[in-house]
């Protein structure tokens, strides 16, 4: 795989990311068909390749960081189908990201949906190297679905082979957007650059979303390494070009007095990739007033501590997984990220409110697979 030009170290925090997953997955902190799978083709498409394994703390966080976006994932979902409405989700600056996989191979119980991924484009290629060695029909990903690339290799689409049974097809009725209904496409992924507003622009035009649906954008460690300008750009982009209920989830550093912080700071801009956001966007707070500022009427921010603490009640129970004695270390990593949840739209305080991750305590992660298992 080629690594080309001055985007390398920021394409190089997917590696890192998707590495993270893998060592979490390991270490038994939850199962992932496609990510085990694409893990062991990954070492042999990687020069050097160091292996997997980071320490217990690094998993818990990694594991922390999967709970919570997967939760409010999870959450929109259920909440769209509520309102009889097909989700569609972008993610911004997915990387190896599976949990679509997961979502589509597992998700019996959840409405229909549409899930885009953009990503520099040499990342969604490389992912669509790593799917093509990784996968074949046969596999479990893909029964449901045909992976059909297009020309530039920058792109590619899944399409359900089947159309949606009427167990978990929405009703759409009062959605303005009958090509949602009809339209069988699951997943998509597109190469852009973020910080080109122009050519996101005409990006999201080709892909099969519709402003009025109820869409959830993410963004999971990205921002933060985008020039404060360029990611402001992107959420007011996002909350002028949607206009029906909206959401907004992103997680990102936040800068703290402390030698933890200064050391974090440090070692990130040492790898190439400097958080070049967190000066202007330091606290919590301040990512409250950024995104009210940018047209999101609703906004939730709290610290990873705060929002993991809320989700999961019974922590003790990640020690059987892997011991962790570092507690106090744990905290202070913990505090040094953030997670924000905005909300535009008709709704948006409903919408809101259904992000409430205290609403999930102790729900298993994953939960749609326990309930697929239940039915069978
Ligand atoms: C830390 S990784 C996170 C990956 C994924 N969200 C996750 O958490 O596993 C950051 C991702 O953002 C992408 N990214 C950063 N700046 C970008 C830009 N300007 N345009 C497109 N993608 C970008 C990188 O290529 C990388 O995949």
């Amino acid at each position: 795989m080629n690594r080309q030009n001055g985007d390398a170290p920021l394409i190089a925090t997917n590696d890192d990311a998707f590495q993270s997953k893998v060592s979490a997955m390991q270490a038994g902190y939850f199962e992932d068909f496609a990510l085990s799978r694409m893990a062991e083709k990954y070492s042999g498409l990687r020069t050097g390749f160091g292996g997997f394994r980071r320490p217990p703390i690094i998993n818990r966080g990694t594991y922390a960081r999967m709970l919570l976006k997967e939760t409010l994932v999870e959450a929109f979902l259920r909440h769209s189908r509520e309102a009889g409405k097909v989700a569609q989700i972008i993610s911004l600056g997915a990387g190896f990201d599976t949990h679509p996989f997961e979502l589509s191979d597992n998700a019996k119980m959840l409405p229909q949906f549409h899930y885009v991924e953009l990503d520099f484009p040499q990342v969604v290629k490389d992912k669509i190297t790593l799917m093509d060695s990784t996968f074949s029909g046969k596999d479990s990903v893909f029964t449901a679905c045909t992976c059909q690339k297009e020309q530039s290799s920058a792109s590619g689409i899944i399409h359900r082979k089947e159309h949606p049974t009427a167990e978990n097809t929405a009703d759409t009725s009062k959605d303005q957007s009958p090509q949602l209904r009809e339209e069988a496409s699951l997943y998509s992924m597109k190469g852009v650059d973020l910080r080109d507003i122009e050519e996101l622009s005409s990006v999201v035009d080709g892909l099969d979303v519709h402003p009025e649906a109820p869409t959830l954008i993410l963004a999971e460690i990205v921002l933060v390494y985008m020039q404060p300008q360029d990611s402001d750009k992107l959420i007011s982009f996002f909350s002028n070009r949607f206009t029906g209920s909206r959401a907004f989830m992103t997680i990102e550093h936040t800068l703290q007095e402390s030698e933890f912080g200064r050391q974090m700071v440090q070692n990130i801009a040492s790898r190439g990739s400097p958080l070049l956001g967190l000066n202007c966007y330091p606290s919590i707070r301040s990512q409250e007033a950024r995104f009210k500022k940018l047209g999101w009427h609703h906004v939730r921010a709290q610290s990873l501590l705060e929002a993991f603490e809320k989700r999961i009640q019974n922590r003790l129970a990640l020690n059987k997984i892997e011991m962790l004695d570092e507690l106090e270390e744990w905290r202070l990593i913990m505090t040094h990220y953030c997670v924000v949840c905005a909300t535009s739209g008709a709704g948006g305080v409903r919408l809101l409110n259904a992000l409430d991750l205290t609403r999930y305590q102790d729900v298993p992660f994953r939960s749609y697979k326990n309930q697929d298992k239940n039915r069978e």
